[in-house]
């Protein structure tokens, strides 16, 4: 049979990773597919650079709509990136009765809804493995794999770049901004850091994976975004002192008033969907990722807790997910389209519309890190203002005044680990302790999770 025939729009990494390995392994992935699968068309502005990366036999234009109109190609791939112009290629090609294959995490987890939509209409797949955790195949796995669960929660590495700073942060005991230059300096941090070390990056993520695990509509919107630029050496010390690695993590968690799922004291019913440092246990497969490394756990409730780690960036590792979903829709394209696995993993006319829950109602641990004066009294008012909110005390770490300022210092730090609570009755906690003349600088307030 004939083989199907691919667009390629933007060949850059990830781009030319996709060329190069569909090459290289055609003979293989023929016998997968049961065809072959060429990309026989490439659009992208930069023409020479775009020819010289795929030889003389493929046609190279700079124009994407050109990819679109041609009547021969089936599947469209998108890696320009971007919610602007590659938003209206993607729904052209649609439009166009394309199917297409995208690693853009930012389009989907913002315009997902409509696009989906408008593909469901036309009844073409867009497939989107390469979004979330480069070449870990983890859309496959909670979308198929785990599909006789009821997913309670997901915790991710979903970010390299910043995995790599809180890595090197905690072996060399170097400030944020330090690691931050360095990491630029080294090629692993781009030249704009801001979507990765600011979580937006693992924030698109997490919210492709909670529609998916959940059956809720894709709400980037909704999610809750902190990053790590806040972050202290000294914390990160602390932490491991106390038996914790502190990482950036994208949690979604279903928190409904059934007996299988996480509750608190009445809480609401909802969905946490969050993306902010978080101390994990040291003792944690995840909490043992490092560099540039990404990791995915999911937990449902008939698997138990599963764990998916893998490169979650780079030119092949991505293409491997790019492929995937190449394969995938050449092997379903000619198949009835409601026989299709979902977009997201659940029939469109069954999504769920369970709220996101804001951030105040979100329950968690917690790390604290006061700088109190060394007297009498301080720590009985600061618990004392735990109890009274009934915040339950997990372990508290004080040290020497003079190991933390130097001989004849009058301050001290102290650390607090505290049980699961209501954010919001943190935050009241954390007014009433600033309030204290006894806490001497802002409070650190860094989220924990037991990921048990
Ligand atoms: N910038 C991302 C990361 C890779 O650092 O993991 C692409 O999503």
């Amino acid at each position: 049979m004939k083989a199907i025939q691919v667009g390629l729009l933007g060949i850059g990494t990830v781009g030319s990773g996709t060329f190069n390995v569909l090459q290289r392994n055609q003979e293989e992935i023929k016998r997968r597919a049961g065809r072959g699968i060429e990309i026989t068309m490439v659009a992208d502005l930069d023409t020479a650079r775009a020819q010289a990366a795929v030889g003389a036999g493929v046609q190279v234009v700079a124009d994407a709509r050109a990819v679109i109109a041609n009547p021969h190609i089936d599947i469209v791939i998108e890696l320009i990136g971007g919610y602007g112009i590659a938003k209206q290629l993607v729904l052209e090609a649609i439009e166009a009765g394309k199917h297409v294959v995208t690693a853009n995490k930012a389009l989907l987890a913002v315009h997902g809804t409509e696009i989906f939509a408008a593909a469901h209409r036309k009844g073409v797949m867009v497939a989107f493995e390469a979004a979330v955790a480069g070449g870990i195949p983890i859309i496959k796995a909670l979308r198929e794999g785990l599909t006789a669960n009821r997913i309670q929660w997901l915790a991710g590495i979903i970010n390299g770049t910043t995995n790599f700073i809180l890595s090197e942060m905690r072996d060399k005991g170097l400030d944020f901004n330090v690691v931050l230059k360095e990491a630029q300096r080294l090629g692993y941090a781009e030249a704009d850091p801001t979507f990765d070390i600011e979580g937006v990056d693992a924030a698109h993520k997490v919210t492709l994976m909670s529609a998916i695990a959940f059956g809720i509509p894709v709400q980037f919107d909704k999610a809750y975004v902190e990053g790590i630029t806040q972050l202290g050496a000294q914390d990160i010390k602390y932490a491991e002192q106390l038996g914790y690695r502190i990482k950036l993590l994208g949690i979604a968690k279903r928190r409904t008033g059934d007996a299988t799922t996480v509750t608190h004291k009445g809480t609401p019913d909802g969905i946490e969907l969050r993306v902010h440092p978080s101390l994990v246990p040291a003792k944690r497969l995840i909490a043992n990722v490092e560099g540039a490394m990404n990791a995915v756990m999911v937990h449902g409730d008939a698997v138990g807790t599963t764990l998916y780690y893998g490169k979650g960036a780079g030119s092949e590792p991505t293409a491997s997910a790019v492929i995937a979903d190449l394969v995938d829709i050449t092997r379903l394209h000619t198949a009835d389209a409601a026989q299709r696995v979902p977009h997201l993993a659940f029939q469109p006319d069954a999504m769920s519309d369970l709220r996101v829950l804001p951030m105040s109602e979100v329950v968690t641990s917690y790390y604290l890190r006061l700088s109190v004066s060394d007297q009498p009294g301080v720590l009985a008012k600061v618990t004392g203002i735990l109890a009274d909110l009934g915040i339950s005390i997990d372990a508290v770490l004080q040290r020497e005044a003079d190991e933390v300022g130097g001989e004849g210092a009058t301050s001290t730090d102290l650390i607090i680990l505290t049980h699961d609570t209501v954010e919001g009755t943190m935050n009241q906690a954390l007014t009433q302790m600033q309030m204290l003349p006894t806490v001497l600088a802002p409070i650190v307030r860094i989220r924990k999770e037991e990921l048990a």
